[in-house]
């Protein structure tokens, strides 16, 4: 029997997820498509209140279930109190996309010893505690009828397989990151708890704004896109919502790339 759009449209009725960095960029898009699919969601932000409250405001006038919680994820006080504040708004957890992520680039020999733990600290160090509190929180929760009883998704990059000059870094957490999220991929499977990521290319977001608000940054971009556009967030929220739903059930340690083609070495068509 063929789905119908309803039942396509609400794949998360009735889940539970906490997103992090959710105030702004892909975090915010991922939490909004989230919501529209039936998820309650904890709006995690670090610094930026008002806007994680206009994503919950928006969530809530669309219908949708949404809290906002502050918490700094590279903190592993803070960590425990994102998951705490999730069961406690919602009664438990399923999800979480641990997507909060930041830059500070430079070359290596101009990279301070704080550039480089800082991005190391919340790109991999906040997804490593993320991960372990949600673990933790899955385990208290119920089966499902076969089903995963938790579902984690780590915001990776196309850096983690694409090496990035000048931002040696970013490169590293995002490498450290797909191999963390196999490795618990590894070990919580046979308790059904799924753990995937998803890599974006050049997504439109306040991280990369100086590069693609140029003309010259934008053709530059461009180039090394073949799909010929550079992303948006919701290209990359509606992977998300997939990919923590019962449809993507039998996916786990699996990388997505939702990159308009930018792994696939531009550089080569008509070379090498
Ligand atoms: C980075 C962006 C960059 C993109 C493609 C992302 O992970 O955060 O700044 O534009 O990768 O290089």
């Amino acid at each position: 029997m063929p789905m119908t759009k309803n039942s396509r449209d609400r794949l998360l009725e009735g889940r539970r997820a906490l997103v992090t960095g959710a105030s702004s960029g892909i975090g915010a898009a991922v939490a909004e498509d989230l919501a529209r699919a039936g998820a309650a969601v904890a709006v995690n932000y670090h610094s930026d209140r008002k806007q994680a409250e206009e994503v919950v405001a928006r969530i809530r006038g669309a219908g949708g279930q949404a809290v906002a919680l502050e918490g700094d994820v590279s903190k592993e006080e803070a960590v425990i109190g994102l998951v705490e504040g999730t069961v406690e708004a919602f009664g438990g957890i399923d999800l979480l996309v641990a997507n909060s992520g930041i830059q500070k680039d430079a070359a290596l020999t101009e990279m301070s010893l704080q550039d480089w733990q800082a991005v190391i600290s919340v790109n991999l160090t906040g997804q490593f505690l993320c991960c372990r509190e949600a673990v933790r929180a899955f385990r208290k929760g119920p089966e499902r009828d076969g089903k995963a009883r938790g579902s984690i998704v780590c915001m990776s990059s196309v850096h983690e397989v694409i090496p990035w000059a000048g931002h040696v870094n970013y490169a590293a957490a995002k490498g450290g990151v797909r191999m963390m999220m196999q490795t618990l991929a590894q070990e919580v499977a046979a308790e059904r708890i799924r753990v995937n990521a998803v890599a974006p290319g050049a997504i439109r977001t306040p991280i990369n704004e100086d590069v693609w608000s140029t003309k010259e940054g934008r053709e530059a971009m461009l180039r090394l896109i073949p799909y010929g556009r550079i992303g948006e967030t919701e290209d990359v929220a509606r992977v998300v919502t997939w990919l923590a739903s019962d449809e993507a059930d039998y996916v786990t340690g699996t990388t997505l790339f939702v990159d308009g083609g930018m792994t696939l070495h531009a550089s080569f068509i008509g070379n090498g």
